[in-house]
């Protein structure tokens, strides 16, 4: 099949960049879908140089551009994308974004939603708050983007153990390694089952 006819993966990130890694992995050589671009909004976002490795056009953009301008929309039209993914991307998504991508936007948390969401529960800071309210599980959600952090519609929860005498360090590279295994799965369910409303046939 002719690029031209794969299924686009724009990836948004600010930081690592694993989750984005994996999914340039598990789509370098696919043959319906590929990783078509990368944006992110923070200039030491490791995630920049990981689309370098990979070709993937990276793009690097301000707050002002995101929430004052369409550039950074126009520019991620550009690549026709057929599912926007936010991996690790830390800002919320304005509405011009939402009214173009209906229900074509997802983001992983690396929590069991709707505990653990919102404003500043990001990266160790979940984690944190997870070991210390002596949970006994973790996990993570794949959900739809809407206008609040973290509460869209979930598409995907899987679950592992808090361990006793867990830092969050610990539970931090066991909930890591689910999103690694189910971000890439989930993605090209959504952008292959024939039923799917963002997959018209
Ligand atoms: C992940 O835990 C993800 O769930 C969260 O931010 C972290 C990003 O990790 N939204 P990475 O940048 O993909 O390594």
């Amino acid at each position: 099949m002719a690029p031209a006819d794969k299924k686009n993966i724009v990836i948004f990130a600010s930081g690592s960049g694993s989750n984005a890694q994996r999914l340039m992995e598990c789509f370098e050589h696919h043959p319906h879908i590929r990783v078509a671009a990368l944006f992110a909004n923070n200039p030491k976002a490791y995630a920049l140089k990981r689309a370098e490795t990979f070709h993937v056009p990276a793009f690097l953009f301000s707050r002002d551009e995101f929430y004052n301008t369409n550039e950074v929309l126009e520019q991620v039209q550009s690549f026709r994308p057929d599912l926007i993914v936010l991996a690790g991307f830390l800002w919320l998504v304005p509405q011009n974004f939402l009214q173009a991508f209906p229900d074509r936007i997802i983001n992983i948390h690396p929590a069991l939603l709707p505990q653990y969401g919102g404003k500043g529960m990001h990266g160790l800071n979940v984690h944190t708050a997870v070991v210390s309210a002596g949970d006994q599980e973790s996990g993570i959600t794949i959900h739809r983007v809407n206008e609040e952090y973290d509460k869209g519609e979930f598409i995907l929860q899987e679950r592992c153990p808090v361990h006793p005498g867990d830092t969050p360090e610990d539970l931090a590279t066991r909930v890591l390694q689910l999103e690694h295994k189910y971000l890439p799965e989930v993605v090209e369910k959504l952008l292959t089952l024939k039923d799917n409303p963002i997959n018209p046939s």
